[in-house]
């Protein structure tokens, strides 16, 4: 037997007052696989990623997680499943330093009772364990105790991945994790993006950068419209074919 996908969505659909967001996607991460969820603006992108993230909840529609069917009704639930995001609109604190905007909403406690009863944050612990972490996946970031306010946006990007990936996830989700970076720092998030796949977590990268999936992508899903608009094997397929299916020359049949 085929083992099923890491994550599988059937039938999504979504609908904000009159504009229907999307309609009836499909769409499959197997693990250790990049899928590029590609689509003009307005596609429904990132509704589909807010989704998964138990942001948003879908009108219709089933999400399976590992072969299961799942709820995914906040976002600590998908993060609990093994799902991390990261937004398109960071989520950043900006009065916040590094290491408080990686640990936040699992802040860890100082030890013994000064943690359990005070409620004490560990503060010189969360900074060694973050910048631990982030040297083992070889992420480069400031000082842990810089504001994240006083970043630049590469910066900002790179602090808001590194903090998605430290709960050592199964599936992680990049909505458009190069927009703000410069060719350096922009190399480096695809590499990690390589990186996570050699470990066998499913990727789902949206880009509106054709040589990054190109270069990445394992497989390409278009949504058109709110709807499925094809799902193309990129290395085999030529760019201008799935450039077509995104801006609608082409449908799927
Ligand atoms: N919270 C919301 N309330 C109302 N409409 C929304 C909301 N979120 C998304 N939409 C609408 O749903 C549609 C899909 O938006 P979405 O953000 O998913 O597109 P996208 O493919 O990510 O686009 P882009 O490439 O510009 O990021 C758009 O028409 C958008 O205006
Ligand atoms: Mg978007």
């Amino acid at each position: 037997m085929t083992e099923p996908p890491l994550l599988a969505l059937r039938g999504i659909s979504k609908r904000f007052g009159a504009v229907q967001a999307l309609k009836d996607v499909e769409l499959e991460v197997h693990r250790g696989e990049v899928v590029a969820l590609l689509g003009d603006n307005g596609a429904g992108k990132s509704t589909l990623v807010r989704i998964i993230a138990g942001v948003v909840t879908a009108d219709q529609g089933v999400i399976e997680w590992e072969g299961q069917a799942v709820q995914i009704r906040t976002p600590r639930a998908a993060r609990h499943l093994g799902i991390a995001t990261v937004y398109q609109n960071l989520a950043l604190c900006d009065g916040l330093d590094v290491a408080e905007n990686l640990y936040l909403g699992r802040e860890q406690r100082r030890p013994g009772a000064l943690g359990r009863l005070l409620r004490l944050m560990d503060k010189g612990g969360m900074r060694r364990e973050a910048r631990r972490q982030l040297d083992a996946m070889g992420i480069r970031v400031p000082d842990m105790r810089t504001p994240v306010a006083s970043l630049s946006a590469g910066q900002r990007q790179t602090v808001a991945i590194s903090r998605a990936l430290l709960g050592d996830p199964k599936a992680v989700l990049l909505d458009e994790p190069t927009a703000s970076l410069g060719v350096q720092q922009a190399g480096h998030v695809l590499d990690l993006v390589d990186e996570l796949r050699e470990h066998g977590v499913g990727v789902i990268l949206i880009s509106h950068n054709m040589g990054d999936v190109k270069a990445l992508a394992d497989r390409a899903a278009v949504l058109r419209l709110g709807c499925n608009n094809g799902f193309f094997h990129v290395p085999t397929t030529p760019q201008d074919r799935i450039i077509s299916s995104i801006i609608g020359v082409t449908s799927s049949p």
